[in-house]
């Protein structure tokens, strides 16, 4: 099942978080439509704002190859609830797929969502 392979993904990408100062590891992996897998993890700085998180790393890597048509997403993070992606990362995933899949992966439990439920009344390109 392609949930299965983004979930592994996700987790193998969480690994490589580099986390020193929150220490939460966030795996994400982004399916595109001709089924490639980009995953990310976050990568913090001293400068904490500088931090980039798990989905926009994985969305970054996409873009960077060529790849945009993106499918859906799955987020793990290091919690038994699953961990929802942050605002800057809702807006930056809108731009590309209003209507990404959004697979947030708990230990216990899976939750989808469609991106427009997550970011409602969005700003996007259509509004320039
Ligand atoms: N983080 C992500 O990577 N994705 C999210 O959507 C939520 C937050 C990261 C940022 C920071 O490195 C750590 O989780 C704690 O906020």
């Amino acid at each position: 099942m392609v949930e299965d392979r983004l979930i592994q993904k996700a987790l193998e990408a969480q690994k490589n978080a580099y986390v020193p100062y929150s220490v939460f590891p966030v795996g994400a992996a982004l399916l595109t439509a001709d089924g490639e897998i980009f995953s990310g993890c976050n990568v913090e700085n001293a400068s904490y704002g500088l931090t980039i998180c798990a989905e926009r790393s994985a969305c970054v890597k996409a873009i960077s190859e060529g790849k945009k048509d993106f499918i859906a997403i799955a987020i793990v993070g290091d919690q038994d609830n699953p961990t929802p992606p942050c605002g800057a990362c809702r807006q930056f995933l809108y731009e590309f797929k209003p209507d990404l899949k959004i697979h947030l992966i708990g230990r216990e439990e899976i939750i989808t969502f469609d991106l427009r439920e997550l970011l409602p009344e969005a700003f996007g390109p259509e509004n320039l």
